[in-house]
């Protein structure tokens, strides 16, 4: 059984959808699954298939390109010319060579550092690379490919493939969301606000975030660019491009939002004291609060509340002098992000001393924030600590008005 659609006339979705994965990288949740999204495009007198698929998932795309009896190229049988790699990690290339084996005249298209990585990352010959320079067209006949490098989206081989008589943008991980989904497009406006957006923020706090400057640079290259559908490797298809493209605008603007996300954790419920008591003293001065219990969080949750916060303050007990583990974990999570964020502090408590303060601050020399003046207190919180908090919350609160008056 295959497991193909047509995008347009003679653009084909021939990728895996993966209901089942609930971890990328051993490290990023995807609670709704994700799919390896892989287009062929035939033309008149060439055949191209951009992107290939996870290589637990070759079969799917394998059988997906039998049921298209494409021949194999040998012999004036037809095949696949082109395979273009928009990206060389492997849950996009990890099935180029199968794909290869069986199209034998077929040739990798990429940018230069592209092929260097797939040189490296799957031994695959020299001599099956066509490298690319941005800007650089490739006729399949009655269609056109435009190769536009998108370096840093979010590795830095990365290109977009535009195919112009379509007006159709392939993207790779741009623009993406992890979502294993029956439908090819986004199919209604409802659907993309209640699960696309979430899934495509998701995606993009987790993979693209730590990238934002580089991402501005590349939205503003595609702006001239007619496009009806905007087509990813991961998660639909979006027939209305205006809605994810306005989204990332968004996300990778530099503006932040009167929001304090709170990531903490509590071994006897000191910290959680001064959590709780510091949220409602943020709400009550009309600041949105996103509070995150560390013990088992959904850390990409934690990353999309970072995307548009203007502070984080983060909440610790102390172990052994220093911060507890998983809010080091946190800690090093949000560094490598590196979310827009303008502020930052630490609340927390300790038993007989240490240095959880510093050695918190000091997981996170990524972030360009002002340290706000930390609440600590000695075992449990008293009056003291919660005129502190108080005055914590003041300062935020004034902060936020100075930063988004001048917006
Ligand atoms: Fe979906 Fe960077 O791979």
């Amino acid at each position: 059984m295959s497991f193909q659609r047509e995008l347009k006339p003679s653009i084909y979705s021939v990728g895996a959808v993966d209901w089942d994965r609930r971890l990328f990288d051993e490290l990023i949740p995807l609670p709704d699954g994700t799919s390896y999204n892989a287009y062929l495009v035939k033309g008149s007198e060439k055949t191209a298939l951009i992107d290939t698929v996870d290589p637990t998932m070759t079969e799917v795309l394998v059988r997906n390109l039998e049921e298209q009896e494409l021949g194999t190229g040998e012999l004036g049988t037809g095949g696949i010319n082109y395979v273009v790699a928009n990206h060389a990690e492997q849950d996009h290339s990890g099935s180029l060579p199968q794909v290869l084996d069986i199209y034998p005249n077929a040739k990798v298209v990429c940018t230069p550092k592209c092929k260097d990585l797939l040189t490296d990352l799957l031994l695959i010959p020299g001599e099956k690379f066509i490298t690319v320079a941005d800007g650089e067209t490739l006729s399949l006949g009655d269609k056109t490919l435009e190769f536009i490098h998108a370096p840093w989206v979010h590795w830095p081989e990365t290109m977009l493939t535009y195919l112009r008589e379509d007006r159709v943008l392939f993207t790779c991980d741009f623009l993406g969301s992890h979502l294993a989904t029956s439908d090819l497009f986004v199919p209604d406006e409802a659907t993309a606000t209640a699960t696309v957006y979430e899934a495509a923020k998701r995606y993009y706090a987790e993979i693209m975030m730590p990238f934002r400057t580089t991402i501005r640079k590349n939205l503003q290259k595609i702006n001239a660019l007619a496009i009806e559908i905007i087509a990813p490797s991961h998660g639909p298809a979006y027939n209305n491009p205006n809605f994810i493209l306005n989204a990332y605008r968004d996300w990778a603007s530099d503006e932040v939002k009167n929001e304090v996300v709170i990531p903490f954790i509590s071994m006897h419920g000191s910290t959680k004291k001064m959590v709780n008591y510091f949220t409602e003293a943020l709400i009550e001065r009309g600041v949105t609060v996103k509070q995150f219990n560390l013990s088992e969080p959904d850390i990409g949750k934690l990353a999309m509340a970072l995307v548009d916060a203007a502070t984080v303050v983060i909440g610790s007990p102390t172990v052994l002098v220093g911060p507890h583990p998983k809010v080091v974990y946190a800690a090093c999570l949000a560094n490598a992000l590196r979310p827009k964020l303008r502020f930052a502090s630490v609340v927390g408590s300790y038993g007989w001393g240490g240095r959880m303060v510093e050695q918190v601050t000091g997981l996170l020399p990524n972030l360009k924030v002002e340290l706000l003046e930390p609440v600590v207190v000695k075992g449990v919180p008293g009056e003291e600590a919660f005129n502190a908090l108080d005055r914590l919350a003041e300062e935020i609160v004034s902060k936020h008005k100075e930063i988004l008056k001048g917006e």
